[in-house]
């Protein structure tokens, strides 16, 4: 039974000097401007949902949905996330593929989790990758709009979804239409 502890011990000490010997010596690639492999992203993207799962409180948003307020989110998010998950014109956004991971393009892929998980995503980010937390830099009221909006980008009320053709000259999605190949960004 010791010899078999020993054994386990100086395995792992192998294996975690050798991966500090193998990042020491730079075989550990740190460049940003290659897509994830397919493993990686499936592991992490695992990891992310379940740290959420365990971590944020399902609440419920406060305010109640309103022209007004999905208006407020949009121009909120062109302002702070436009540059890294594309415009509400539908121009996708280079500098969020420049990253590692890149950044969804939240236009054309809205995120379909619920309102409470997009809430804490925004409000406390996601560690080692490109998205900050927004608790510093954003009220809890706007980041729920924000949260509300993205839930509901493709089925918003006929008034807000003119506000977008006439602010932004295209048309809100809907969902519907055909997938644009749009440059990969997830
Ligand atoms: C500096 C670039 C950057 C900015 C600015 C940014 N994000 Fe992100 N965001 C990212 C990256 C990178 C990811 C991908 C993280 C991952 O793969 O888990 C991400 C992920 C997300 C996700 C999860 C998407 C999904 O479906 O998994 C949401 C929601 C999100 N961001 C919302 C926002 C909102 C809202 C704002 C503006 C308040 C914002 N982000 C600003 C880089 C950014």
């Amino acid at each position: 039974m010791g010899k078999f502890i020993l054994g386990v011990v100086v395995t792992l000490l192998v294996l975690i000097l050798g991966f500090l010997g193998a990042a020491m010596l730079g075989f550990i690639p740190t460049y940003a401007n290659v897509a994830p492999p397919r493993w990686e992203h499936r592991l992490a993207n695992s990891a992310v949902d379940a740290s959420m799962e365990r971590h944020a409180p399902h609440l419920s948003n406060p305010l109640s949905p309103s022209d007004q307020n999905y208006e407020d989110a949009m121009k909120i998010y062109t302002m702070n996330c436009a540059v890294c998950h594309g415009g509400l014109d539908r121009k996708a956004a280079d500098l969020g593929g420049s990253f590692y991971p890149p950044a969804p393009n939240l236009v054309s892929h809205p995120p379909d989790d619920p309102e409470w998980h997009t809430f804490y995503t925004i409000r406390t980010g996601v560690r080692y990758t490109g998205m900050p937390a927004w608790d510093k830099t954003l009220s809890e009221q706007d980041i729920w709009k924000l949260a509300s909006f993205l839930s509901h980008m493709e089925k918003l009320p006929p008034a807000v979804q003119d506000y977008w053709k006439t602010t932004f000259g295209v048309t809100a999605p809907t969902g519907e239409e055909e997938e644009k190949p749009l440059p990969k960004q997830n």
